[in-house]
């Protein structure tokens, strides 16, 4: 994958950051984009300033060329301009990966709007917008492969995250679509489902919920092999895969990721 160009959302810390220092080891230049600093929902911590910097010392050090942004996913013009850096900085966009996203609990009729709105317009407005920026670029060039981090959510029901849950099953949705309207331009679009996964996200959910990051992860997962969760460096290492030529022809599918979760 040498020389090739990965554009990845919430790029600063967890799954992320993981999937571009990966990425950058098989020689891909690495752009991104974060909201890198508080936003009013959910109440745990995003990515920051000082791990973008970190990053940007990270992947030079990996011998890697990179045009990290700050911004938001829902807001459509801080997205084009990072996309439009990213090409003109790196050249290209190859492999998107479509990762911002957010969590919080709460029952389905005590959610405010708001909650709803923040859950909806981040996991998948935000996808459908990132995606808008970088599928003419992949268009132009008649190759690219589009992965959308979904979760073991958008397989089935949850208590406490029907938001959450209703958000990743429509990024299933997305990915299908796209991969049908793509295809004829040699362009791959995989969802992938992880069980919980040992992030800054897991560490913010527990915190809110007086319970230790442990706890939080058994208490939603119910993994069939016997851990608590996955590691952010599982995820990148089937990101890689799934960018790479051995995956070609995989597309409109569901790369599930999930210690044997789904199999109960
Ligand atoms: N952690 C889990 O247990 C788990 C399991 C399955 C799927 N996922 C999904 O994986 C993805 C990554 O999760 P993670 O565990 O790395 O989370 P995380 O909270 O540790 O990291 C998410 C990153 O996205 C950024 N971000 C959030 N909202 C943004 C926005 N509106 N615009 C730009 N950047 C934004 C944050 O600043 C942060 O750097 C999410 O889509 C999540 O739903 C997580």
């Amino acid at each position: 994958m040498n020389d090739r160009v990965a554009f990845i959302t919430g790029i600063a810390h967890g799954q992320g950051r993981a999937t571009a220092l990966a990425l950058a080891a098989e020689g891909v230049h690495i752009a991104g984009l974060d909201v890198a600093g508080p936003i009013a929902y959910p109440g745990y911590g995003m990515g920051t300033a000082d791990e973008l910097r970190s990053l940007e010392d990270e992947l030079a050090a990996l011998g890697v060329r990179h045009a990290l942004f700050t911004g938001d996913i829902r807001v459509a013009g801080e997205v084009r301009t990072a996309v439009q850096g990213a090409v003109e900085r790196l050249g290209s966009i190859d492999i998107l990966f479509n990762n911002a996203g957010i969590c919080a609990y709460g029952l389905s009729h005590e959610l405010t709007e708001e909650a709803w709105d923040a859950m909806i317009d981040i996991n998948l407005k935000g996808t459908w917008i990132t995606g808008r920026e970088v599928i003419p670029v992949m268009i132009a060039q008649r190759r690219g492969v589009i992965l959308n981090n979904a979760s073991i959510a958008a397989n089935r029901g949850m208590a406490r995250l029907s938001h959450y849950v209703a958000s990743k099953w429509g990024v299933v949705g997305l990915t299908k679509s796209w991969a049908i309207e793509l295809a004829p331009y040699g362009i791959r679009v995989v969802s992938i489902h992880p069980t919980g996964v040992n992030t800054p996200m897991n560490d913010g959910l527990a915190a809110m919920e007086g319970k230790t990051p442990k706890e939080v992860a058994e208490a939603s997962a119910g993994n069939l092999l016997p851990v608590p969760w996955v590691e952010p460096e599982d995820v990148a290492n089937a990101v890689v895969f799934l960018a790479s030529e051995k995956a070609r022809y995989v597309t409109g599918s569901e790369f599930i990721l999930d210690a044997g979760l789904l199999t109960r």
